[in-house]
């Protein structure tokens, strides 16, 4: 039995997805719980699988290090195995990464290397880009730089806002967050090799 915290910062939609995908007592994997930075619309999908959330709140810690430090904590306290970054917005500190890295995975809307950061589905339609996708990657201490895990290509279609392009590449990127760590729990996937 494969177990996760997950972490995400929105709706958790990603979070959701893979909720479902693993309500089944045969897949070997296990949401320990769903942490957040502030109290996201998303932690009610954890609510109602009867999951317990965590909110740590930069803005109560005086810097970055000593939010990191509680985050950690917070998570070490449940032992999982894997913890999946699935829309979670804040940039973690190097002695986070170091703590839980290769078993720290993020999903990003785009086909990294190109397009790192906050704002990927603006900065593709942005430059005028035909083809973008989804990436499910280890977090190293860069910025949406780590070892890439598997991608999946989205087209760009004519008239996509970001509203329509985001929601095209997350059906993608739910499907390579259920596949990746289904595939970490039945050992296809070791994150030490990537
Ligand atoms: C995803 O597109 C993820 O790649 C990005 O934030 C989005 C989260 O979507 N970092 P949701 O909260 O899972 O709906």
């Amino acid at each position: 039995m494969l177990s996760v915290v997950v972490l995400i910062s929105g709706t958790g939609s990603n979070l959701l997805a893979l909720l479902k995908a693993i309500e089944s007592p045969l897949v070997p994997v296990r949401v320990l719980a769903v942490g957040s930075d502030s109290a996201a619309p998303g932690l009610a999908h954890a609510d109602l699988y009867g999951i317990p959330t965590f909110v740590v709140e930069p803005h109560r810690f005086p810097d970055r290090e000593s939010w990191a430090k509680r985050l950690q904590e917070t998570i070490e306290g449940f032992k999982p195995d894997l913890v999946a970054l699935a829309g979670f917005m804040k940039i973690l500190p190097p002695s986070f990464i170091r703590r839980f890295s290769p078993n720290l995975i993020n999903i990003h809307p785009s086909l990294l290397p190109l397009f790192p950061g906050a704002h990927a589905v603006r900065d593709t339609l942005a430059a005028g880009a035909t083809e973008t996708g989804a990436t499910i990657h280890i977090v190293d201490e860069g910025v949406d730089t780590g070892p890439v895990i598997a991608q999946k290509t989205v087209a760009v279609m004519p008239g996509d806002d970001i509203n329509t392009l985001h929601e095209r590449i997350k059906n993608q990127e739910r499907q390579l967050l259920i596949d990746t760590i289904i595939g970490v729990a039945e050992k296809r996937i070791d994150l030490a090799k990537v």
